[in-house]
């Protein structure tokens, strides 16, 4: 039994770091980290202290207004596209993946439950000619306020009214709740 756990594990690890390795070449990872440091370290905090100083219904504009505006922010500001996705969005016109997302989202979700932690879970390539990224965002505490099992009666009446079909709640710590997904600028076709 543990043989085989331990199996699992290294196999997770192995299929986690190797592309990671293929693609640290690509200077535009370091970047993509810079962009999503900035916006988990700007969404998050404000989340916490939004929670803790006017409860939970006031913060659901973080993630509703304050989150998507940033990521808007930062695509304007960097010429990288900068979005958030899900494989159960909330808000269905704006989180939908496409396929290439879909496919990380899935094994990022596999990888989660194999107990590999969410941080650690994000993938580089160039697909189609553009270099393209995406970052797991795993359920912390604060999360499962908006996203976890049994909500606040006046939270979960809120998030009905302007998102009626929200598939986003039900969720346990450390399950991958979405991920910020990135692509670089298009190069200039040189000569
Ligand atoms: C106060 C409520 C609240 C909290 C707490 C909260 N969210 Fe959200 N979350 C929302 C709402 C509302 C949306 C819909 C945003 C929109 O309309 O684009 C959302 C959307 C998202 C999305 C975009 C994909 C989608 O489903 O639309 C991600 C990813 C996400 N949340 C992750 C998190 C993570 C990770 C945490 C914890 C760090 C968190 N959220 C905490 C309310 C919350």
């Amino acid at each position: 039994m543990k043989r085989a756990h331990l199996a699992t594990a290294l196999a997770a690890c192995l299929a986690v770091t190797a592309p990671a390795l293929a693609d640290d070449t690509d200077p535009r990872q370091a970047e993509a980290r810079t962009l999503v440091k900035r916006f988990v370290g700007t969404v998050k905090p404000l989340l916490t202290s939004t929670i803790q100083e006017q409860g939970p219904v006031a913060a659901i504009e973080i993630c509703a207004e304050q989150a998507p505006a940033l990521a808007d922010q930062l695509s304007e500001e960097t010429g990288w596209s900068v979005r958030r996705v899900s494989l159960k969005p909330r808000n269905a016109e704006r989180a939908q993946p496409d396929a290439w997302e879909r496919e990380q989202l899935e094994r990022f979700a596999a990888r989660a439950a194999e107990g590999v932690p969410g941080p650690m879970l994000n993938h580089g390539e160039v697909v189609d000619g553009r270099y393209r990224y995406l970052q797991a965002q795993p359920v912390g505490g604060v999360c499962l306020v908006c996203h976890g099992e049994t909500l606040d009666p006046a939270v979960a009446e809120a998030i009905r009214t302007y998102y009626p079909d929200d598939r986003a709640t039900g969720y346990q710590l450390g399950e991958i709740r979405g991920a910020i997904t990135l692509t670089a600028p298009a190069e200039d076709a040189g000569p």
